[in-house]
């Protein structure tokens, strides 16, 4: 996580999303330059984690073999590290009108476990319900690739893989659901092709970002 304060006043909070291995921390990376330069305060966070106790629950959740928790006990972890994040970092941020970018959040868990995995999307929906309610993204990028694709960069990639080692079929089901949840809610969700140039992507995401928070009358 990373804080940084300029003049403008905004309060956006956009969330990315996608399969493993999409190049989402590149183009997250890119956007927040952009966003930075042009005179905003950008507060960089992500899922798991984002806050001090979450950056803690993160470590029992993406560590260890893929069946070490029941899937109702691994949504209710991740939903504990969201209710902490939401309260101690995206919430304040949001009210001084930082712009608030997070790499993941509510939908990997729709994705992954409720759709993807054996959860439900019930029980995924009622957590969402309890947690976050009306506090969520008002704009989620999807970057979309072939999962094959997907997976081969996030399987070079090295690193903590608990939940990337539940293998390609998996992966394929997570971006189906991520294509479901886009289809589910337009007005909140861009889906970006992620293969291809990384300035062509970034230039489609800063496009979506400026077309989208406009509404917000912030000058973006
Ligand atoms: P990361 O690689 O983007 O840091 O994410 C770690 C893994 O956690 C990734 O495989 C997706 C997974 N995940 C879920 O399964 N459900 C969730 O709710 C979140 C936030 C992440």
């Amino acid at each position: 996580m990373d804080h940084s304060t300029t003049k403008k006043d905004l309060g956006a909070f956009i969330t990315f999303e996608g399969g493993d291995g999409v190049g989402k921390s590149t183009q997250i990376k890119l956007l927040t330059e952009y966003l930075r330069q042009s005179g905003y305060e950008v507060v960089l966070t992500r899922e798991p984690g984002g806050s001090p106790g979450a950056e803690l629950i993160r470590k029992l959740l993406v560590e260890g073999p893929a069946d070490r928790w029941s899937p109702l006990a691994d949504a209710l972890l991740l939903y504990a590290a969201r209710e902490d994040h939401l309260e101690r970092t995206i919430k304040p941020a949001l009210k001084r009108g930082a712009i608030v970018i997070s790499d993941r959040f509510a939908d990997s868990t729709m994705a992954y476990q409720g759709i993807a995995g054996a959860l439900g999307r019930d029980k995924a929906r009622a957590l969402y319900d309890l947690v976050v309610a009306d506090d969520g993204p008002d704009l989620t990028i999807i970057l979309d690739t072939p999962s094959e694709e997907g997976l081969r960069r996030a399987v070079t990639r090295g690193g903590d893989q608990r939940y990337e080692s539940k293998g390609s079929g998996f992966q394929t089901r997570v971006r189906e659901a991520y294509l479901e949840i886009a289809a589910s809610d337009p007005a909140r969700c861009v889906v970006i092709n992620a293969i291809g140039e990384i300035d062509d992507i970034a230039r489609k995401i800063t496009a979506a970002v400026r077309e989208r928070l406009a509404h917000k009358d912030n000058g973006l």
